[in-house]
């Protein structure tokens, strides 16, 4: 009982931040994204009878004990699905840089949930496999969609009603994401830890609450009218209000760095100069930069030189989770 899925990862452009239930990973607010085609992590995953533990290899090597505990704690939930206690071998390779604040959970939790439930034989759909994916990590519920993707917060207490839909496909808006990273380390603060501090202590929580619902709205507005200022202004200023919220939590953090700013200047420096383009930071030190296509290159070359900024990369709306033939085509 083996299968192979692919999966990329995504960066929220209204920002998930905060859950209501942390073991259903049931989200505060409702949030948007685009899913990126140049970050991707394929997985494959093998279900038998004889086998008394999970495993898991992550890029060649075997995964930490957390890393390994949270996936089992995830399978179980896919076991219960199809009523089997058959442990499972999971093999995992990608580029996305790990718990650096890339969003490196959301393509591996939307690989694992599409590649375990087609070995089990589930056949779930795109809705189920989005709220299956949510309960390894939050922001994997969008990456099973491609494009420009919102995840509904849901009232429901079980969850049911907690998943992301497509706006708008990848190839239908030529917008590009240009990513300046920081550095790969992993992160001091996960975002699972950083974001529960925020909801328990931070006074400027109940603030980024009253605003989430209009900047859905109006990201979504633009999204399907193809408006780009506006889908920019409310990028920029999604992260910025949920950056504040982590100076008002009891103790405080930040997630930038210095070349972050540096970063986040130039993008400034670069509308002033007729080069419309939005930072975007996520629970890490990286920069997105959401533009049109066309500026991807100069914008790219104006951050590269930017002292600590290590590598820059262009990535633009990618696909859909998808099942793969075999672990090495893909
Ligand atoms: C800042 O999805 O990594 O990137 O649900 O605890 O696994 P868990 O968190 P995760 O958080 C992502 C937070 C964010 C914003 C976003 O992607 O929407």
């Amino acid at each position: 009982m083996r299968a192979v899925a692919k999966a990329h990862a995504n960066i929220a452009l209204v920002k998930y931040w905060g859950k209501r239930n942390e073991s259903l990973i049931l989200p505060m607010n409702g949030s948007i994204s685009m899913t990126l085609r140049e970050l991707s992590v394929v997985t494959a995953v093998e279900f038998h009878p004889r086998w008394q533990t999970d495993q898991l290899i992550i890029n060649g090597s075997d995964a930490s004990r957390t890393d390994l505990e949270r996936m089992t704690r995830f399978l179980n939930i896919v076991r219960d699905l199809a009523q089997t206690d058959w442990r499972a071998h999971v093999v995992s390779r990608g580029n996305v840089p790990l718990a650096s604040g890339l969003a490196s959970s959301s393509s591996a939790y939307a690989a694992l949930a599409t590649a375990s439930t087609e070995a089990l034989r589930l056949h779930l759909d795109r809705t189920h496999l989005s709220i299956l994916a949510r309960q390894g990590s939050g922001s994997a519920a969008r990456s099973i969609y491609g494009g420009f993707v919102e995840w509904t917060k849901g009232e429901r207490d079980d969850g049911t009603d907690s998943y992301a839909r497509l706006l708008c496909s990848p190839d239908s808006w030529d917008l590009s994401m240009v990513i300046a990273i920081v550095g790969y380390g992993a992160k001091k603060i996960s975002s699972r830890e950083g974001m529960a501090r925020v909801v328990a202590t931070s006074v400027f929580y109940r603030d980024w609450l009253n605003t989430v619902d209009d900047d859905l709205d109006n990201a979504r507005r633009a999204i399907l009218q193809r408006d780009f200022t506006t889908l920019g202004q409310i990028t920029e200023a999604s992260t910025y209000k949920m950056h504040a919220t982590t100076m008002g939590a009891s103790p405080p953090f930040c997630y930038w760095q210095a070349p972050t700013l540096e970063v986040i200047h130039q993008v400034e420096r670069l509308r002033d100069h007729g080069i419309e383009c939005y930072a975007s930071v996520d629970a890490g030190p990286h920069v997105g930069i959401l533009c049109k296509d066309v500026n991807a290159h100069r914008i790219c070359e104006a951050v590269s030189g930017i002292l600590g900024i290590a590598h820059v990369l262009i990535t633009r709306p990618g696909p859909e989770t998808k099942i793969e033939e075999s672990f090495n085509e893909a």
